[in-house]
């Protein structure tokens, strides 16, 4: 096995653990402070990586905001704003997604072996479109961006990838970003799924650092041995 990226976890959470809410529209979890941190956060990675529902639900266009933080990227060489990454079993996604349609950054996309051909006629024109295996193998992604040149990976959701990465402890530390709010609907996308977590009440995680930021709070867990690695 070759080596991976570091790799960083971040969402920001309700009260009761939910990503978001059950309505059309986008839920607001973090404040304008804690979004430039975020940016802050995706301008020292190399990689984004978001879920197909994700892009198909957010629309997010992954892009770093500040134009300061811009011009450093440049200035290492760098692109203005991160590759972008995205996994899929069935490749419905619209080649007109911000995803693929804003920056001039690389996307790749991970899917499913058996739908491969189909997610390179729909989206080969707009991005790099993988084979990850049957289901896509996050050992296998994480090795093969490593070998792409990604050395420092954010993944930013939904919860059906944060539950894969810290099953297949794939997660060298976490960001948790609480709201001071509830969703109080179980229809709602939790933070994770069922699963064997490697952190359990026998293995606790360790507590790297607890930040307010105007109304929320940042829970900063170290996850590996390789926490804080490369900053
Ligand atoms: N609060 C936050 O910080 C935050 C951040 C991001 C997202 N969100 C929210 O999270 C929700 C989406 O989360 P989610 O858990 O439903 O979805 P998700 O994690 O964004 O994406 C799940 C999808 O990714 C693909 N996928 C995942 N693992 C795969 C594998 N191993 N092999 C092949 N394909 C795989 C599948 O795509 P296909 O269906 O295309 O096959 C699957 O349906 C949205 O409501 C969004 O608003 C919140």
């Amino acid at each position: 096995m070759g080596e991976r990226p570091y790799i960083l976890l971040s969402c920001g959470m309700s009260i009761d653990g939910y990503l978001d809410g059950v309505t059309d529209q986008r839920l607001l979890l973090s404040n304008d402070a804690d979004f430039d941190r975020v940016d802050g956060v995706r301008a020292e990675s190399d990689a984004i990586l978001v879920g197909a529902e994700t892009v198909r639900r957010d629309n997010p266009r992954l892009l770093i905001r500040s134009e300061a933080r811009r011009a450093e990227r440049v200035a290492r060489g760098l692109s203005p704003s991160p590759m972008k990454v995205t996994v899929t079993a069935e490749a419905r996604l619209n080649p007109c997604a911000q995803f693929f349609a804003a920056g001039d950054s690389e996307k790749l996309v991970y899917c499913a072996s058996d739908t491969f051909d189909e997610a390179r006629r729909r989206l080969g024109t707009v991005a790099t479109v993988i084979d990850g295996g049957q289901p896509v193998d996050l050992h296998r992604m994480a090795y093969d961006l490593y070998e792409r040149g990604v050395n420092r990976l954010m993944v930013e959701g939904g919860g059906t990838m944060h539950t894969q990465f810290l099953t297949a402890d794939l997660a060298d530390e976490l960001h948790l970003v609480l709201a001071p709010f509830f969703v109080g609907d179980s229809r709602a996308r939790r933070f994770v799924s069922d699963g064997d977590f490697p952190f359990n009440p026998e293995r606790r995680a360790t507590l790297a650092e607890v930040r307010q930021i105007d109304d929320v709070v940042l829970l900063r867990y170290a996850l590996s041995p390789r926490f804080g690695e490369g900053r």
